[in-house]
């Protein structure tokens, strides 16, 4: 691993809010009085009651509580929207660059009020109330973040699904969070092609029913209305007004449920709270990215994932930013789509995932070369561990060396990032996400529990609550306690491995669960495993992560089929589209093998780190098989695996 060090750039230790110096005083400070520190950072954001309390916090095993600023009252939507109009009513909130370059437009802080008022209005129009779920399956547009401003505004509760997901994706969410209404578009627009949500959601519906679907004009494409169940946004917008008083919501009401995936069962749906969580968002925003007035701030994520929700909406908006946000993909029209992007509007600060920066590296330096960049004073990645060649790419080809990397480790569950560099604060080593945010406790574990100390490599927990943490699993509080807190008592358990070096920097090394991290998207290997099984040809699969050189991990599948069932390259083409059409093409298996037997141990279950050296090459790795049911398996295994990258 690199050891190479970037120094903090002398004009960023002088311009950054924080230092080195302010950085480990203000942490010293927020893990020696969390109460203290908390209490004071609670007023970044305006309350309309105080809180008196701030922290009221167990880990206790089957008492699991997690609660912030509990008697203080505010809204998310007025944070956002309200209290920046006195001083920003005409500043840009919002840049929206369309999948079509020639499409683009800003909204300003005045005009965002009015927009999402109308959104709120719509949705009261239509029997939404305080407390109600609402999914909203959208394109990147505008519309998307009215329609989640305009949830917390009336205090409904948003369950955001990926437009990449699947009917069945859609329906499952929807059945979970007892959703009766869907906000969708007609159809999205990606890389020049059209996205059919509203068929989707038509599709969903069919097996999860809903009262209203409420449909934006995107495209203006032909779809199907079903009447007194679907509208359209425009029609109703037209009848409502363009005010809507903010609701009054406790700190701890529930702000979103955003569902990802465990290393079991299906997606489980991740409960985030009101206060705690935009506190902690703001915060992490205006310091990690070291956002200051005017600058233009682009985080490429999709909303319909935690970096959407936390570094497109929330946080930029709370701090009253500049949020850019981008319809397409990163080669459409041409390679250079991103770049050509930071140039048209100048943008300042570029947020995006590693598996993007190891694509664009393919094509080489030229599609960046030939744009200016001169705007662009910090990068950010976040995802997944930034192998230190895309790392070092990043910073000379598309940095120009000026321009220093975040790399922010955090999870859909902690709302917010947790282990990152502080641009103005930290030196870099490629690869590492460097040190722990304020108020975040970082522990090495080993699997007994015992807590590591200095140098070292182990699980790694979070010994101390923040504000920004998930509050429970919607419907299911008994598999919160269990996935998170059981495994290490008392302390919040990530599920990813990491390594410490002798400066204390953390290095994070991949999930150490069932769960495999393809682009930058967290996937349930037993939920591609059940959508493989519901073929009726399948008798069992296996499914487990390999390194990819674009995707960091490609999903490997092992599949026995029924009796006397052939297999044939027809029938893996069709097992990927069906993978597909249950989950979403996020989940298409890369590999398929297939497989008379998987290695089972003598009690039936199979042996998955077997077949994860196979997948990785490492077949003189294999360890210890003589527990194996069948060792002729393996090398059958073996011999007929399948190629990658
Ligand atoms: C991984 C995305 C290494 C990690 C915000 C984590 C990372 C999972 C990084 C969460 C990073 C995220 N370095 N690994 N900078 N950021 N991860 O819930 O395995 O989609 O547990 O949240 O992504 O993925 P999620």
């Amino acid at each position: 691993m690199s050891e190479k060090i970037y120094e903090v750039p002398a004009a960023w230790a002088k311009k950054a809010h924080l230092t080195d110096a302010k950085y480990k005083k203000m942490y010293a400070a927020s893990i020696k009085d969390p109460d203290k520190f908390w209490a004071e950072q609670g007023k970044r954001i305006d309350w309309f009651k105080p809180y008196s309390k701030v922290r009221n916090v167990s880990y206790k095993p089957g008492k699991v509580s997690i609660k912030w600023y509990e008697d203080g009252t505010t809204n998310v939507s007025y944070n956002c929207v309200d209290r920046h109009l006195a001083t920003r009513a005409k500043q840009t909130a919002i840049i929206w660059e369309g999948d079509d370059p020639s499409e683009s437009k800003k909204i300003s802080y005045g005009q965002l009020y009015t927009e999402v008022c109308k959104f709120a209005n719509v949705l009261k129009a239509n029997g939404v109330k305080k407390g109600d779920r609402v999914t909203i399956y959208m394109p990147m547009i505008p519309e998307a973040t009215y329609a989640m401003l305009a949830c917390a505004r009336i205090g409904a509760v948003h369950s955001v699904v990926f437009g990449g997901f699947s009917p069945d994706s859609i329906a499952n969410r929807i059945e979970d969070a007892t959703s009766e209404m869907v906000i969708t578009a007609d159809e999205g627009l990606r890389g020049g092609r059209k996205v059919p949500l509203k068929a989707n959601v038509d599709a969903a519906a069919e097996k999860a029913p809903v009262k209203t679907v409420i449909v934006v004009k995107r495209t203006g494409g032909d779809v199907a209305m079903k009447d007194g169940r679907d509208v359209w946004y425009h029609e109703e917008a037209a009848k409502v007004s363009g005010h809507c008083p903010p609701a009054e919501m406790k700190a701890e009401d529930p702000l979103f449920i955003l569902y990802t995936s465990g290393s079991t069962g299906k997606p489980k749906g991740v409960l985030h709270t009101t206060g705690g969580y935009l506190v902690y968002v703001a915060m992490t925003h205006q310091y990690v990215f070291d956002y200051h007035d005017g600058e233009i701030y682009w985080c490429t994520a999709d909303v319909g994932w935690v970096t959407g929700h936390s570094y497109i909406v929330y946080g930029p908006l709370a701090n009253g930013a500049t949020t850019l946000m981008f319809e397409g993909i990163p080669t459409y029209p041409t390679i250079s789509r991103f770049w050509d992007v930071v140039d048209k509007h100048k943008v300042n600060t570029f947020y995006t995932a590693p598996t993007a920066i190891r694509s664009l590296m393919g094509a080489g330096e030229e599609p960046v070369k030939r744009t200016k960049r001169k705007s662009l004073r910090l990068l950010g990645s976040v995802g997944e561990p930034i192998n230190p060649e895309a790392w070092e790419w990043y910073h000379r080809v598309v940095g120009d060396d000026r321009c220093p990397i975040v790399d922010t480790w955090w999870q859909t569950e902690t709302g917010g990032i947790m282990i990152t560099p502080l641009p103005g604060a930290t030196r870099l080593k490629p690869g590492s996400a460097t040190r722990p945010f304020f108020g975040v406790k970082p522990e090495l574990v080993d699997a007994e529990g015992k807590v590591l100390e200095g140098a070292a490599e182990g699980n790694l927990v979070i010994a101390e609550s923040w504000p920004g943490q998930m509050r429970t699993v919607y419907g299911d509080h008994k598999r919160f306690e269990e996935t998170y807190f059981s495994a290490y008592p008392n302390k919040y358990f990530t599920g990813d491995g990491c390594r410490r070096d002798a400066d204390g920097y953390y290095w994070i090394t991949g999930r150490v669960d069932d769960v495999i991290n393809v682009s930058g998207h967290r996937m349930g290997t037993a939920e591609v495993e059940s959508a493989l099984v519901s073929h009726p040809m399948v008798s069992e699969a296996a499914v487990v992560g390999y390194p990819h050189d674009i995707k960091g991990q490609g999903i490997y599948a092992y599949v026995t089929l029924m009796t006397g069932e052939k297999s044939s390259e027809a029938l893996r083409k069709e097992l990927v589209a069906h993978v597909r059409k249950e989950i979403g093409p996020i989940a298409s298996p890369d590999l398929i093998q297939f497989a008379p037997g998987l290695p089972k141990t003598r009690s039936g279950k199979i042996m998955r780190r077997i077949l994860r050296k196979i997948a990785e090459d490492e077949f003189s790795a294999l360890g210890d098989t003589s527990t194996l049911a069948d060792p002729a398996v393996v090398d059958d295994l073996i011999a007929n695996r399948q190629n990658k990258r």
